[in-house]
């Protein structure tokens, strides 16, 4: 008689991999980095007491980071500008560190980091730092080397995160920089108490709206990877909030799957990318919501329909009930409906569960891709 004991297995939770299990917290790791930051409609983050008069004398952000993180910036940026009317640049922190970057005392320099040890990202908030600018670290784990060199932390409560590619710990990045924005906006005095309110509102419905998504998706999602396992190249678009949350998709499923994939700002097809287009190529089309701005969703929708035209296999993430969509698109995943700066935190869900459905329809080992490492600590 013998006990078969596997550590590993146990420590995944009857999942099949960390990934399945890091996939399937996202809606908790938002919900965590949320808890204790909403007090009477307003956001109030603890660990940015004391630094009021920071946040209102600089006059512009830079956001640092490396990979998945990076992508989280460029979301980031769009809810800062919006809300708290700060202008912001984002920036991968290899290239920041070795170009002369022009910070000072009125730069906020906000690094992103899941591990808080990627070596790229501490040496170009040294240099930032060096140079007299103030930095802020959004970092997933306690103690790390990037928020001890930073002037403050906010910390992202996604939990330990096992697989190399960050799933999990990029919806929380994006909470992050969401919360942080409504507490400057707050600060600065450039929101109304009501707006407050409502995009608070808004952010706290989103671990649902995920868990929506994985409650009536996933398993659609992962029939459709295994139909894909034998493709070549994939292409993700999207427009505004949602072109990052392309170029998501495609770093997830280059690192998983080993497939070519690019992600492309919608508007940019015609200037280039169009002409990749052939019978059979697989395009994911992150579709913003018609109830944003009307504009964007029908222009992305003629984005769909001129693909479509050249024989491009569309596979929209949409938002339920967008009738527009449906007539056009191959393959609809449906996610609910939210405001606007809200679709990317639900959008990536699908991108995720599709990489790693892909990934695993191969029989790859999706907690630890070839040639990849959770966290890179040389430069
Ligand atoms: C590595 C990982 C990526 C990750 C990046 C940034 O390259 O393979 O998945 O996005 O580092 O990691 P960090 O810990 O700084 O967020």
């Amino acid at each position: 008689f013998e006990v078969m004991w596997d550590a590993s297995a146990a420590e995944k939770g009857g999942w099949s991999s960390f990934m399945a299990k890091e996939v399937s917290e996202e809606p908790e790791a938002v919900a965590n980095t949320i808890r204790g930051r909403v007090h009477e409609g307003r956001v109030v983050i603890p660990e940015l007491d004391g630094l009021d008069d920071l946040f209102a004398d600089i006059s512009r952000i830079v956001i640092l980071g490396a990979g998945t993180a990076a992508y989280a910036g460029l979301v980031g940026k769009y809810a800062i500008e919006q809300w708290a009317r700060i202008p912001v640049e984002v920036e991968l922190a290899h290239e920041f560190r070795y170009r002369d970057p022009l910070v000072g005392p009125d730069t906020l320099v906000i690094s992103i980091s899941q591990s808080g040890e990627t070596m790229d990202t501490l040496m170009a908030v040294k240099e930032a730092a060096r140079l007299g600018a103030r930095t802020l670290s959004i970092c997933n784990t306690q103690g790390a080397t990037i928020p001890r060199e930073s002037d403050a932390i906010v910390y992202t409560h996604a939990g330990p995160e096992v697989a190399v590619a960050s799933t999990k710990a990029f919806v929380a990045q994006i909470t992050a920089l969401y919360l942080f924005a409504l507490h400057v906006a707050r600060v600065r005095g450039t929101m109304g108490a009501d707006d407050q309110a409502a995009q608070i509102e808004e952010l706290s419905a989103l671990p649902d709206k995920i868990r929506w998504v994985l409650d009536n998706e996933q398993e659609r999602i992962e029939q459709l990877a295994h139909w894909m396992a034998d493709t070549r190249s994939v292409l993700f678009l999207g427009r505004h909030v949602g072109y990052p949350i392309a170029l998501e998709g495609a770093l997830k499923l280059k690192e998983l799957s080993y497939i070519h994939a690019e992600g492309f700002a919608a508007g940019e097809l015609k200037h280039g990318p169009i002409a990749l287009i052939e019978p059979g190529q697989p395009v994911f089309v992150v579709v913003p919501s018609p109830r944003g701005a009307q504009v964007l969703h029908s222009k992305v929708v003629s984005n769909i329909e001129e693909i479509r035209a050249r024989g491009a296999r569309v596979i929209a993430i949409a938002e339920a009930g967008d009738a527009a969509v449906l007539p056009s698109a191959d393959e609809v995943l449906r996610i609910p409906l939210a405001a606007p700066l809200f679709e990317p935190i639900l959008a990536v869900v699908p991108l995720h569960v599709f990489a790693m459905g892909l990934a695993e329809a191969k029989g790859l080992d999706v907690d630890q891709p070839r040639n990849l490492a959770k966290s890179v600590t040389v430069e």
